[in-house]
């Protein structure tokens, strides 16, 4: 049996440790900071709880993570309580959250100091691409330590790709970041415009799902965000902190990002209006306010 350890059951964790747990030859322990929730997942899915990162990694050949930020990160990893301190000589960490690049690196030499290998394999395909195990998966860091993990991270995955050095997996996710932040706000003016010319929404969607708008936010968020539905999701605390990221890295990159810089304060306004756990297509309350 290969001993692995899972860190973070929330919203996209709590499926993906579901789905690993149910390969046969692994036996799986968790860690959550909030232990009522690991209690819940292990009375769905196999497995054994602990109440540190370091004691759910003990002997672990492979530990994943999908936690908050960076400093989430630090904490689950090279903290005092983390798992580098704990797991199998020849480990690897597969961390599934989103952070900057920088920290993604600076993890990997850590790692590689302790005999172990860091990826960051920051996942894109939503809520729904968790619970279905569908996630597209971009991974930074060592292509050997990614083959040996990639049957596991396969479990959860339907597109695994490497990426190259450490930190790439990040700058991929931060493309990705960027394009989503301009298309939610562009779907959010849509659907308030349908709103407000009186049309019914499920009808626009129908036809313009089907046309040159069409987009997974589309398909996926249309109708919910359009009725009003927002507790479920990419939390917009979660959309700030990766544009945060974005913008830093894009300053150096000297790229410029005149629509995401001014989505990013919109976010702020949500967090100022207390949204920031509802999805990101609440984006449209904004403009429902006035
Ligand atoms: N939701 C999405 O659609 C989506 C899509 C792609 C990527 N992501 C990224 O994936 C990551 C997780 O997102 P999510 O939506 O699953 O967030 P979430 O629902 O807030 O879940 C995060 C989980 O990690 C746990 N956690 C956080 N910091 C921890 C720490 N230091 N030690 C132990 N446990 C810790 C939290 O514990 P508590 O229960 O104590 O809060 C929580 O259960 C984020 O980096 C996010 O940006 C999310």
């Amino acid at each position: 049996m290969i001993k692995t350890a899972w860190i973070g059951l929330g919203a996209m964790g709590y499926p993906m440790a579901g789905y690993l747990s149910q390969q046969t030859n692994i036996e799986l322990c968790v860690y959550n900071r909030t232990k009522a929730k690991s209690e819940a997942w292990l009375e769905t899915y196999p497995g054994t709880l602990a109440l540190s990162a370091k004691q759910a990694a003990n002997g672990a050949d492979f530990v994943f993570s999908c936690i908050g930020n960076d400093n989430d990160l630090v904490e689950v990893t090279s903290g005092p309580e983390g798992a580098f301190h704990s797991m199998a000589p020849g480990g690897v960490f597969v961390d599934h959250s989103t952070t900057s690049a920088d920290i993604a690196k600076t993890q990997a030499e850590l790692a590689k100091a302790k005999g172990l290998s860091f990826l960051d394999a920051p996942v894109t395909g939503g809520e729904k691409g968790a619970i279905n195990g569908t996630l597209s998966i971009m991974v930074g860091g060592d292509k050997q330590a990614l083959e040996r993990a990639q049957p596991f991270i396969e479990a959860y995955a339907k597109a695994v790709r490497h990426m190259g050095a450490p930190g790439s997996g990040q700058q991929t996710k931060m493309v990705n970041q960027i394009a989503i932040a301009g298309l939610v706000q562009g779907l959010s003016e849509s659907l308030n415009f349908a709103k407000r010319a009186g049309l019914n929404i499920e009808d626009v969607l129908q036809v313009i799902t089907k046309g040159a708008a069409q987009s997974w936010q589309m398909d996926n968020s249309g109708l919910s965000m359009a009725q009003g539905e927002f507790n479920h999701g990419f939390a917009v605390d979660w959309l700030r902190k990766d544009l945060g990221i974005c913008i830093a890295e894009a300053k150096r990159q000297e790229a410029q990002l005149p629509i995401t810089t001014i989505v990013e304060t919109y976010l702020k306004e949500l967090q100022d209006m207390e949204a920031g756990r509802l999805d990101i297509t609440s984006l449209i309350k904004r403009l429902e306010k006035s």
